[in-house]
């Protein structure tokens, strides 16, 4: 299974992620035992809180369905998405968003 590179714009911190994980598996697979800070935020892991929003700002990913209150359309085609709802296809360069709402 292809793993990928998950870089944070911000801190240049980097995890890595199978296609077959999200982005939150991706992320905690690789923390386990690791005395790291949480590098994106987890909630529900399942699309239904908007915690772990991000804006994936270079790479290529499948997103999975997401609620439209936490990720409008426009948001979506600017890159915003829910990690645990996206699956890395290529090295991906992401921001991590607070909650704004
Ligand atoms: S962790 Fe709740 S929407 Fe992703």
């Amino acid at each position: 299974m292809m793993k990928h590179t998950v870089k944070l714009a911000a801190t240049g911190e980097e995890f890595f992620c199978r296609e077959d994980q999200n982005l939150l598996q991706g992320m905690q697979s690789f923390q386990m035992g690791l005395p790291m800070l949480k590098l994106i935020p987890v909630g529900c892991r399942g699309g239904g809180c908007g915690i772990c929003r991000i804006k994936i700002t270079t790479g290529i990913y499948e997103a999975k369905k997401m609620s439209r209150k936490h990720i409008p359309e426009e948001d979506q085609a600017r890159g915003i998405v829910l990690a645990c709802r996206v699956y890395p296809r290529s090295d991906l360069l992401i921001e991590v968003l607070s909650l704004s709402h």
